[in-house]
This record gives C-alpha cells, sequence and structure tokens, in this order.
C-alpha cells in the first residue's frame, strides 16, 4: 500500500499515479488524514508536471464521490452550465430563463464569487428577500414548476474540492488545466444534470489567457464529461473586455432582466444566445441554428421573462424587480469617468475593471467580506465608439467608505484611446462537443 509520502514522489517524478492511489488521496483529504504542506506539495508536483487524462479523469470521479452526488429524476432533460468566470459574466440569468421556458429543466448549484469575478449566487441576492440555499426537495420542486432553480453549493458537495482549492488558491497552484478540470467537472458531475455546457473565457480576465491553454481545459473537461458519460459542448468565449455594459451585483441582474426584454447589448447577446441554443441543442432540441431561433422567440414572446419572473418569487424574492429597479439596493455614490483624449475605444482591461469593481466593494476580498449590491460600473462606451476628449466613459458606483475619487481617476487609464478604429475581436471564438 502506498503512503503519502511516495504518492508526492511518484508525482515529483512525473510518474503516473494509478486510480486507486487517487481515490485513496482524495479520501485522506476529505477526511483530514493528511497534513496541509503534503497536499500542497502534491499540488505543485501536479502543477509542475501535469496528469495524463486517466488521471484527470480518477481525480474527478474521485472527488465528485467525496460527498453527495445528487440525481434529480426529473421527467426532462436537465442540462447545466458553467463559466470559468469572467467581469460582468451574467448569461446564467438569462441562459436558464430561456431554457426552462423552452422544456428544457436547468437544475443550478452555484458558487459564490471570490476575487474580482463575481458569482451568480452573490448577483441574485441582490433582489430583495431571495433566498440561494434551498433544501433539496424544495430545489426539485422549485425546477419542476418553473423549469430551472438556482441555489448555492452546499457543504457537501465535493468537499475535497472546498479543501483542495482553498490550499490552491493560498499556494499559486489554481492555473493548472488537471487541477481545474477535476475541480469544476466533479461538482458539475455531483450535480447530476444530463448534459453540461461549458463557457471558457479566454483573456485577460480570465485563468486561460490565450486560446490555445483554452482549448486545452475545454478538451480536457469533454473527454471527462464524455467519460463519464455525460453529453458536453464547450464555447470559447472572448475576456479581454468586460461581458456587456454593466458589472456589479444589483447592476448585473437588471442587465439581465433588459436582456431578457429583448434590449441586450451586442456582445452580450451574442455570447449569451450562443450558449442558451447550445443548451437547448444538447438536450435534443434541434440544431444550434433552430434552438437559437427558439431562443429568441423565447425572448420576443416575454415566455423567458416569465420562467425569471415565477423563479424569483419561489425562491422568496421580491418579483417587483423586473419593472422597477429602484427595489434594488441604491448607491450612495457615483463619478464619472471621462476621455483624455479623443479617438477609439481599442481596448478596455478586463482585469483592472475587475479590480476597481472589488475596490468599489461589488467583489469579496476573502471568504469572509461582505458584498455592496449597489456597487458597480456601467461603461457609457464600450470597445469601437468613437470619443472625444471630455466624454463620460463610465460612470462607477458604491455606498461602501471606499476611496471613490482615487478609483475613478485610475480607472481612465482601463480605456485604451486609438487614433483609428481597431477591429473588434470574436466574442465567441470556438464551439467544441464531445457528441
Ligand atoms: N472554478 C472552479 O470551480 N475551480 C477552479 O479550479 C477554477 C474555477
Amino acid at each position: 500500500m502506498i503512503g503519502i509520502y511516495e504518492f508526492i514522489d511518484d508525482k515529483r517524478w512525473g510518474r503516473e499515479h494509478s486510480p486507486s492511489d487517487i481515490e485513496w488521496f482524495i479520501k485522506g483529504v476529505t477526511s483530514g488524514e493528511f497534513p496541509d504542506y503534503q497536499v500542497a506539495a502534491w499540488l505543485m508536483a501536479v502543477c509542475l508536471n501535469g496528469m495524463t487524462d486517466k488521471e484527470t479523469t480518477a481525480l474527478t470521479l474521485a472527488m465528485e464521490h467525496s460527498g453527495d452526488v445528487f440525481s434529480p429524476c426529473l421527467d426532462k432533460f436537465c442540462v447545466d452550465k458553467h463559466s470559468t468566470g469572467g467581469v460582468g459574466d451574467k448569461v446564467t440569468l438569462f441562459a436558464a430563463p430561456v431554457c426552462a421556458s423552452c422544456g428544457v429543466y436547468v437544475p443550478k448549484m452555484s458558487g459564490r464569487g471570490l476575487g474580482f469575478t463575481g458569482g451568480t449566487i452573490d448577483k441574485l441576492e441582490a433582489i430583495p428577500g431571495f433566498r440561494t440555499s434551498l433544501a433539496y426537495d424544495e430545489f426539485i420542486s422549485v425546477i419542476k414548476s418553473a423549469g430551472f432553480a438556482i441555489t448555492g453549493q452546499t457543504g457537501s458537495l465535493c468537499p475535497a474540492d472546498k479543501k483542495l482549492y482553498a490550499l490552491r488558491n493560498a499556494t499559486a497552484t489554481v492555473e493548472s488545466i488537471p487541477l481545474i478540470c477535476s475541480s469544476i467537472m466533479s461538482k458539475k458531475l455531483a450535480t447530476g444534470a444530463d448534459g453540461i455546457v461549458l463557457d471558457v473565457k479566454v483573456g485577460d480576465g480570465a485563468f486561460m489567457k490565450d486560446e490555445q491553454s483554452a482549448e486545452r481545459l475545454a478538451s480536457a473537461m469533454l473527454r471527462t464529461a464524455e467519460l463519464a458519460g455525460k453529453k458536453a459542448s464547450a464555447l470559447l468565449t472572448d475576456m479581454n473586455k468586460p461581458l456587456g455594459r454593466n458589472v456589479g451585483n444589483a447592476l448585473e441582474v437588471i442587465e439581465a432582466v433588459e436582456a431578457l426584454k429583448g434590449n441586450a447589448e451586442e456582445d452580450f447577446s451574442e455570447v449569451a444566445y450562443a450558449l442558451t441554443a447550445e443548451m437547448l441543442s444538447l438536450a435534443g432540441k434541434g440544431s444550434p441554428e433552430e434552438c437559437m431561433a427558439m431562443a429568441h422567440e423565447a425572448v420576443s414572446s416575454g415566455k423567458a421573462l416569465e420562467s425569471f419572473r415565477k423563479m424569483i418569487g419561489l425562491q422568496g424574492g421580491d418579483i417587483r424587480v423586473i419593472e422597477d429597479y429602484s427595489l434594488f439596493a441604491q448607491p450612495k455614490y457615483k463619478r464619472a469617468v471621462y476621455a483624455d483624449k479623443t479617438g477609439y475605444i481599442g481596448g478596455i482591461s478586463c482585469e483592472k475593471t475587475g479590480l476597481a469593481s472589488l475596490k468599489l466593494g461589488a467583489g469579496r476580498k476573502d471568504k469572509s467580506s461582505d458584498i455592496d449590491m449597489s456597487a458597480g460600473i456601467i461603461f457609457t462606451a464600450r470597445v469601437g465608439d468613437r470619443v472625444n476628449k471630455g466624454d463620460e466613459l463610465a460612470v462607477l458606483y458604491t455606498s461602501t467608505d471606499c476611496d471613490i475619487d482615487g478609483i475613478a481617476r485610475e480607472f481612465a487609464d482601463n480605456f485604451t484611446i486609438c487614433e483609428n478604429q481597431v477591429k473588434n475581436r470574436k466574442n465567441v471564438i470556438k464551439v467544441l462537443r464531445n457528441c
């Protein structure tokens, strides 16, 4: 029988672990048998030497079974969606009600945000009264009635991932493809959906900075899903600029509601409809093109907005927010940011936008920090727009006691203003499927 020292030594020298050794290791991580320094040493060895597909799948399955594994047993196809995390990413709030209104169930167990990428659960908590910790029976009953439900991940979902993720965060070992793949896929598999659509973000505001690494991560996740018997697709989408106009919790819910009313920003619309159509297609509703038309019809007919309203009401939220945005927490302070020269907006730094929104109070600096639901940013100018010196570029909002003037001064540097118009990047870069 292998011991923890030999297990670490194997990975240090790049030897392949057997599935049974990986299962034994994850059991020990979950029960707290191994000290953090040994688990952290193994994580670093994985970061440096990688893992084979067989090891990554064994790790994912062992992590999936480290806690509760759900199986919704519903009468319709259940599809889940996951984003690797981006700035201004409110796609789930759009895609889930659209799919639900087209007859596909979306059982969504979401995480909270940490750092500058907000979590769906935090965004929904901007709705007064909204409950994000549903008991499993209630979760299923909301799905049956509204077609989708969104609840927080409980402590019993993949406890091994919680331990490993905390250590990865503290030891510079987050950005490793087998570790990201097993962390995401173990939680997706444990949720029990029949199909999974992955939004793999690429760019300065994402884990994966270039297309090649994003494709490697996407392929690893698709292979793992296939070996676990699940249909899956992955879309590589651009995260070199914030998605849509609004960043921040209440502001993002408002932008998603506007999109459900048919008023989506062009970049958000392209990404959100592509992911939604992929979810519908995976559920057998037709070709991606037919499903795209179906998603547009669900929005123009108002069916998707109705699903969203129903879910909010069932989860205790105030449904009046859909018509009256003043019911969201209102910011105490606001500052506009102006262009310091004339030209075309060539870029908006995603990473700096995320950091500014964190300083305004919209994100969580550590696990225990509170979030200011009213805080965030609305972009008045977007990439490709022509601006004159002195024109407004963005407005910053907060109710938090922060240096809003200093944040606003620095924020102007997030915009690259060029003499000539730059070609806009593609928002949906590539689609990969395992079926
Ligand atoms: N999201 C996760 O859940 N895990 C990772 O490792 C990275 C992103």
